[in-house]
């Protein structure tokens, strides 16, 4: 017999099957084993394929997938049919409208972070991190704060071993970059830091700090004045005025604070600016030449400037929050404010 009679042969068998079949589900199940099983009929004429013809085998091979659609089809249908109508409660209604998936939205550090990256990068600088956990070297003793230095106390540190510890500002970045670049430099560094610091309203024991640092020929005071004058002004708006007061960081020498007209008051003085009319925003200098000597740069060749601002504090000036923990609890009716 040809195998396109066998083909034949199986169609015809399986359709008297189906004709004499009752309703029962477990004579489908039969009629399925007995065709389309490991063993059954339409696998047992796979098997002789390869006993014909290689010119024939393409077209004999089309046959019988045919016959095994059509005997898998059939025997779907029976056993849909065997099912009966679904109950009420399994309909599903396409027509009632989705679950709504929330969408989130950027969290407010994240958006002023991207903010302020984008007002620097635009004047030439580049972005640059380094790990958070950090060595007492990097955190302190390269930035000129040795030992028992009174500075230390300023930023209630965490340790993790005498030597090993989470930083307490980004500056450590500084020494990091400057050891393993030649200047020039013009880097900014966006990172989280830690401080342990009883948690209030005002201060969280870890928060996010923008660093900058730029280095090169001849580089002075008023370089420094004039490039954090251009970045206020282009967060806050041409209105807010400037001002720096004398300040004291160890790493940098002069030491200076910015201030900015208060954004609320118009510098007219309210209870966010305690009345003083100005707001403090950031802690700058001149790089220090011990910091330059720590790194290996020659300090009579070269000059810079370095600055430091905390992102939480701009974050609670610029959109009016008054309790700090609001950016680390993750109420959603919180930041859902900040689409
Ligand atoms: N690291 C200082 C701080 O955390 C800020 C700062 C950075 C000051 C760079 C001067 C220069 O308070």
């Amino acid at each position: 017999m040809s195998i396109i009679d066998k083909i034949q042969k199986v169609r015809l068998e399986f359709q008297s099957d189906l004709k004499s079949l009752s309703s029962k589900n477990d004579e489908i199940d039969q009629i399925r084993i007995k065709y389309l099983g490991r063993k059954g009929l339409v696998a047992k004429l796979f098997d002789q394929m390869g006993s014909i013809e290689k010119d024939k085998r393409p077209q004999m091979g089309q046959e019988l997938n045919k016959l095994k659609i059509e005997i898998s089809e059939q025997v779907d249908g029976v056993e849909l049919l065997n099912k009966g109508t679904p109950k009420e409660e399994d309909i599903i209604d396409l027509t009632l409208p989705g679950d709504p998936l929330p969408v989130g939205s950027i969290h407010p550090i994240s958006q002023l972070l991207n903010e302020i990256k984008a007002i620097f990068i635009r004047i030439g600088f580049s972005l640059f991190h380094s790990p958070e956990i950090d060595t007492e070297f990097y955190n302190f003793e390269a930035l000129n704060i040795p030992k028992h230095h009174p500075a230390r106390d300023m930023q209630d540190t965490f340790y993790i071993t005498d030597e090993v510890l989470l930083r307490t500002h980004t500056s450590d970045t500084q020494i990091h970059f400057m050891e393993t670049h030649d200047p020039p430099v013009r880097i900014i560094v966006p990172g989280r830091v830690y401080r342990n610091e009883d948690i209030s309203v005002r201060s969280y024991c870890l928060f996010h700090q923008i660093e900058g640092l730029y280095v090169d020929h001849k580089v002075t005071f008023s370089d420094l004045k004039g490039t954090l004058d251009y970045f206020a002004h282009e967060l806050f708006g041409n209105n807010v005025k400037t001002r720096f007061r004398p300040s004291y960081f160890p790493f940098t020498e002069p030491s200076a604070e910015m201030d900015v007209s208060c954004i609320f008051c118009r510098g007219n003085g309210c209870s966010i600016c305690k009345n003083a009319g100005w707001l403090e925003i950031l802690g700058c200098g001149m790089v220090d030449p011990e910091v330059f000597k720590a790194v290996k740069y020659d300090p009579e060749e070269w000059t810079g400037f370095a600055f430091g601002l905390g992102i939480e504090r701009m974050a609670m000036l610029k959109y009016g929050i008054q309790d700090i923990r609001l950016f680390y609890n993750g109420d959603v009716r919180f930041l859902r404010q900040f689409k």
